[in-house]
């Protein structure tokens, strides 16, 4: 499942589409961005003016809460990628988008990966809500489970939003990674909901457009509790089946 990734592959276009693409996104994200990630990036010396190397990447993040970035070629099964969240290593793909991609990219690559995501993994909190949802993702078994720890991943990892000193921040990646989402998320043009499991859970959504509906959290240790409460169900799910059977 994972490859190595080979850093003198990549061309000058490639590194310039990578330092283009982080110095107008860091830009913005000086005001739109929450503490977390900023900081995060600062201590993972996230590079701004050529692609990360995640080897350099890891030698900073991997002393600080043991998360791990891994290259892999594209998507992983689901159940594969959630087994590598439990044992806080992060897949990653490893390729970056061309310049007629430059605004839009439906599938994740390298930018939305590493810089949208692997910042926030050098917070205590926030890793520590990453990896129980990797150990969530190996209970689910059945559909209702798996949709609603999607869910919970979407509104959430991807997604979120922070309260912070009165104002609203991105901490998820799709946010953090995409100019134009991101912007359009702190406008009143989104419905921002004070985070709760049990409704968040209950929320699906559609990915081919802007989200009309997100969920605030007020800290990331609320999604650490949520996170044990989520387990706590799937728990208790299994020991009811077990009595049933
Ligand atoms: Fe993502």
């Amino acid at each position: 499942m994972f490859i190595e990734q080979d850093y003198t592959q990549y061309t000058a276009a490639q590194h310039r589409i990578w330092s283009d693409l982080y110095e107008r996104r860091m830009l913005d994200l000086c005001e739109q961005g929450c503490r977390a990630y900023l900081d995060g990036a600062q201590k993972i010396c996230l590079p701004g003016n050529r692609m990360p190397e995640l080897a350099e990447l890891n030698s900073y993040l991997t002393p600080l809460t043991g998360w791990q970035v891994r290259a892999v070629p594209g998507y992983i099964p689901a159940r594969d990628f959630f087994s590598c969240l439990a044992v806080r290593q992060f897949p990653s793909t490893i390729t970056i988008r061309n310049a007629e991609q430059f605004n839009y990219l439906p599938e994740p690559d390298i930018f939305h990966d590493v810089f949208g995501h692997v910042p926030m993994h050098a917070h205590d909190e926030f890793g520590d809500f990453l990896q129980r949802l990797g150990e969530a993702g190996r209970m689910a078994t059945s559909e209702a489970e798996i949709r609603h720890l999607q869910n919970l991943f979407w509104f959430t990892i991807e997604f979120g939003l922070i309260q912070e000193e009165g104002h609203t921040k991105l901490y998820g990646s799709g946010l953090v990674s995409s100019p134009g989402e991101g912007r359009h998320a702190l406008t009143n043009a989104v419905e921002k909901r004070p985070f709760k499991l049990e409704e968040v859970i209950e929320t699906d959504f559609e990915i081919d457009h802007f989200q009309p509906l997100l969920y605030v959290i007020d800290g990331f240790d609320q999604l650490v509790s949520a996170a044990d409460a989520f387990i706590d169900g799937l728990r208790h799910n299994r020991d009811t089946f077990a009595k049933a059977s």
